[in-house]
């Protein structure tokens, strides 16, 4: 069984000094419950990192960056590399975010070469993947995440495949009022695993995790993460305040349960 995930991404928010202050705030509120099941990452702005880092410690909450540079090292003046993020205390790498792509004319083909180096730095990329309001009204959906997905994966080893998470962001969704409807939000991560299992082969469809984000917050994520093919929350404004991080962790934490629960009756 794919284990579950509660991703939040600060973006441009949340100071160092405010960044170990909600650490502190979401271990505290975390303390009862039994985390052990899923899996948590936080990605502050990169001056936030070390503070954010040292703030978890130990605790199973980890850190990550919003973004990379493609190279190691070099005259890429104001670009962060994978070895800093790593020294950082990162575990994660969130790429191809909406945001980059519209305003910083990031591409897929940059993307596929952050993804290469964030995997062979021993990070976790969390790609992103979405079509934009215009590409949903055609009904091209499918169509743009399949392209998007195998750009970003070009070039990886199909085994390779299960060490990214898939972050289905649809563009028109994320800092807006509405999220996308749960069957909309099931259908795409339908297709998604279909694009992984036709190119990609049985086990990185079932073993990739695909988690959605797009104006998730504690009363429309409760439906979103019980979707089957769902496994995790990514989640912006919602979770800029640790109580509301730690509402989508117990979310996410009880659709674990329950999706465990269901596996072991469906084997049984
Ligand atoms: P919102 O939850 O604020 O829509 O942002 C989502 C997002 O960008 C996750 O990467």
């Amino acid at each position: 069984m794919r284990r579950l995930v509660a991703g939040t991404g600060w973006k441009m928010n949340i100071g160092a000094a405010d960044a170990a202050r909600y650490a502190t705030d979401l271990l505290r509120r975390l303390a009862k419950l039994d985390c052990t099941a899923i899996d948590m990452f936080v990605l502050p702005p990169f001056t936030s990192l070390h503070a954010a880092a040292a703030a978890f410690g130990e605790s199973p909450v980890a850190t990550g960056g919003q973004n990379m540079h493609w190279e190691e090292s070099g005259g890429w003046t104001g670009e962060i590399s994978a070895p800093m993020l790593v020294e950082a205390g990162c575990r994660y790498v969130e790429l191809a975010h909406s945001e980059r792509l519209q305003h910083f004319g990031e591409t897929y083909e940059l993307v596929r070469r952050k993804v290469d180096l964030a995997l062979r730095s021993s990070l976790t990329p969390i790609i992103c993947l979405g079509e934009t309001a215009l590409e949903k009204r055609e009904g091209r959906a499918d169509e743009v995440l399949a392209a998007q997905l195998l750009a970003a994966l070009a070039g990886q080893p199909d085994a390779r495949v299960p060490d990214v998470i898939l972050a289905y962001e649809p563009r028109w969704a994320i800092g807006t009022a509405q999220a996308a409807s749960p069957e909309y939000v099931a259908a795409r991560h339908r297709a998604l695993r279909d694009i992984l299992r036709q190119h990609r082969g049985p086990d990185a469809a079932e073993r990739t995790r695909l988690i959605y984000g797009g104006s998730v917050d504690p009363e429309n994520g409760k439906d979103i993460i019980s979707i089957a093919d769902v496994d995790g929350l990514f989640v912006g404004r919602a979770a800029w305040k640790a109580e509301g991080f730690a509402k989508i962790i117990e979310l996410v934490v009880a659709a674990a349960q329950g999706k465990s629960a269901s596996l072991t009756a469906a084997t049984a």
